[in-house]
């Protein structure tokens, strides 16, 4: 009868453990998160911040990074993305033409239109640079985050306000570390998020 409950207490207790692993398991983040960067940049600048922006989206372990030019982009890649971060230099206060022709192409193109909303629910993200300290880079910030507020997606920001921006002057100054570092954070922030989302929707 002692051996019996020996084997009992045994049994429980491999079970338990068991019941341990698999809780374990089953909390571990591995599903891999897809997180786009896009932007476009003739003088590097805006290169540099979206690579600054990789940067902070490798900091969560799942984060599988992808970052394109504009023109580059293709369908695909958009519709299985779970973040969308885009960059852009300020043109005339605004985004650059490429990167509106970028929003362009893609709602024509990949099927994203209402009302089937292909973009719903994915992270978005903006960074720029412009020239000078005050001569449009919230706006062009604001009418990227409006691109994608109209596809429904979910807009963060991290950085600055509206994004993280770098003031780059007359074009031959780096952009400085401080500003490297706020889209380090912008990319971090929109990588978490689309992380804990993810998660969330337990997909
Ligand atoms: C056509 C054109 C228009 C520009 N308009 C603005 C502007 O309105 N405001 C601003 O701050 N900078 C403006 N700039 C400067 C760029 O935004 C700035 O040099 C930017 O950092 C360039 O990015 P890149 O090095 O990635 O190409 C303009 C530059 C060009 C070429």
């Amino acid at each position: 009868m002692a051996k019996q409950n020996r084997l009992i207490l045994l049994a429980i207790f491999v079970l338990a453990l068991f019941v341990q692993f698999a809780a374990a398991q089953a909390n571990q983040p591995t599903e891999k998160i897809k997180i786009l960067i896009v932007y476009h940049s003739l003088g590097g600048h805006t290169e540099a911040m979206a690579k600054a922006v990789a940067e902070g989206a490798k900091k969560i372990p799942q984060a599988e990074i992808t970052l394109k030019k504009v023109g580059e982009v293709k369908c695909q890649e958009l519709l299985v993305t779970d973040a969308l971060i885009v960059g852009s230099p300020v043109y005339w206060s605004n985004m650059a033409g490429e990167v509106k022709t970028f929003f362009d192409r893609f709602s024509m193109e990949c099927g994203v239109l209402p009302p089937a909303f292909q973009m719903r629910d994915k992270i978005g993200g903006a960074f720029v640079t412009g020239g000078e300290t005050s001569s449009g880079k919230e706006i062009a910030l604001m009418t990227i985050v409006a691109a994608m507020l109209g596809n429904r997606m979910i807009v963060v920001s991290e950085g600055q306000a509206l994004g993280a921006a770098a003031t780059t002057g007359d074009g031959k100054a780096s952009v400085t570390e401080k500003e490297l570092d706020e889209a380090r954070r912008l990319g971090e922030r929109v990588a978490s998020v689309a992380a804990t989302f993810k998660r969330g929707k337990g997909k």
